[in-house]
């Protein structure tokens, strides 16, 4: 079968495709001819040698993926060959055929489109579990998203939509902003594409605080109103760098910080502004309830397959690759270019 294979950690132009032997489903598992693969940002990190996980060479990339079920292992109840399926993978999802485990897989519903599926389930599983899990979020609740022309940013978007929040959209160009506005955000911001330096964060958190409504006045034992309790509620931050103090120095009085990933470096955060409003972090890892909770995720993707069907959960595809040139959509992603999903499809 042909494959999207790194040899060698670096730039997208290493990435070449061969043919490589087709993989077998053990007990527990599924094989799935592949039909479309979304482009994660981590992608971009394992392949480029970044990778928090630890990753061995050669190695076919891929998370996630969307095509047909071709054979099940031993053990495998609630799936035919034929299925219509999405997957998540920790690998090998940019070929023809993958493998994954039964457990995470699911059936695409006849009103979801192959492509839409293979971009749909990690950002919204991941969103999920930040907006909801962690974060709380609430109907009437302001939300900043940081990165929201992203495919994860835009999910947050949509999702703080459906639930009611007002959602504030922050990110490097006016094009990408045109995406958060058509995914519902209710306010946007284009911040600079450089934030090393204070002063441009200080200027960030003025300028978010601007947009910001939640406003509590807050009596803290015998000292007054804190003034500064102005700020919103979450904060979904899947930027990191510079942008996370900015944004942290903007929550609300009891704000929820979701730290959910680093596109733009592990970010140096100040505990302060998080002590003076009862302000809470959270660092944001899907994979843990989804091993212990599988109730909570099944409630999970049963609700983000709803709002997909009502039309308020979308992915938004805006470049699609044949597998032969998936390098040129890795670089869009490296070079921040990418906006909202970039997906390969196989055939
Ligand atoms: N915790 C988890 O399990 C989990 C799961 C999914 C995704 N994530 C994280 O969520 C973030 C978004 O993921 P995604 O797959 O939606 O990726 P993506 O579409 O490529 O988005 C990454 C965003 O980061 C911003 N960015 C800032 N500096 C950048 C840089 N130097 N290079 C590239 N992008 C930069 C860009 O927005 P601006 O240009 O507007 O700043 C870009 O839109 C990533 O940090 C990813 O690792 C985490």
């Amino acid at each position: 079968m042909r494959a999207l294979v790194c040899k060698e950690f670096g730039p997208p132009e290493n990435l070449i495709v061969e043919d490589v032997p087709e993989p077998v489903a053990g007990p527990g598992q599924i094989l799935i001819s592949v039909a479309a693969a979304c482009i994660n940002f981590t992608d971009v990190l394992s392949t480029g040698g970044r990778s928090q996980l630890a990753r061995e060479l050669p190695m076919i990339p891929g998370v996630e993926a969307a095509g047909i079920v071709k054979a099940l292992g031993a053990g495998v109840a609630g799936f035919s060959v034929g299925d219509r399926v999405l997957c998540q993978l920790m690998h090998g999802g940019f070929a023809e055929r993958v493998v994954a485990n039964a457990d995470e897989v699911a059936k695409i519903p006849d009103f979801m489109t192959m492509e839409d599926a293979s971009a749909f389930y990690i950002a919204s599983f991941t969103t999920w579990h930040a907006l909801f899990s962690r974060g709380a979020l609430k109907a009437g609740e302001s939300l900043l998203v940081l990165g929201a022309g992203s495919g994860a940013g835009l999910a947050a978007i949509q999702m703080g939509r459906a639930v009611g929040a007002r959602v504030v959209g922050a990110a490097s160009s006016e094009e990408k902003l045109e995406l958060a506005r058509d995914a519902g955000a209710d306010a946007t911001f284009v911040y600079p594409r450089d934030m090393t330096d204070v002063t441009a964060q200080k200027q960030l958190t003025s300028d978010l605080l601007e947009l910001a409504t939640s406003s509590r006045s807050v009596t803290i034992g015998q000292i007054n109103s804190v003034r500064n309790a102005a700020g919103f509620d979450v904060v979904y931050d899947g930027v990191g760098g510079g942008y996370a103090e900015a944004a942290a120095r903007a929550l609300a009085w009891e704000g929820r910080y979701l730290s959910v990933g680093f596109a733009a470096g592990v970010p140096k955060l100040s505990i302060g502004p998080l002590l003076f409003k009862n302000a809470t972090l959270h660092g944001i890892q899907p994979s843990e309830p989804e091993t212990r909770h599988p109730a909570r995720i099944a409630d999970a993707v049963s609700q983000m397959f709803a709002w997909y069907e009502e039309g308020k959960l979308r992915p938004r595809i805006t470049e699609t690759w044949p597998l032969e040139q998936a390098q040129k959509g890795f670089r869009q992603l490296l070079d921040r270019k990418a906006m909202g999903r970039v997906v390969v499809t196989m055939t």
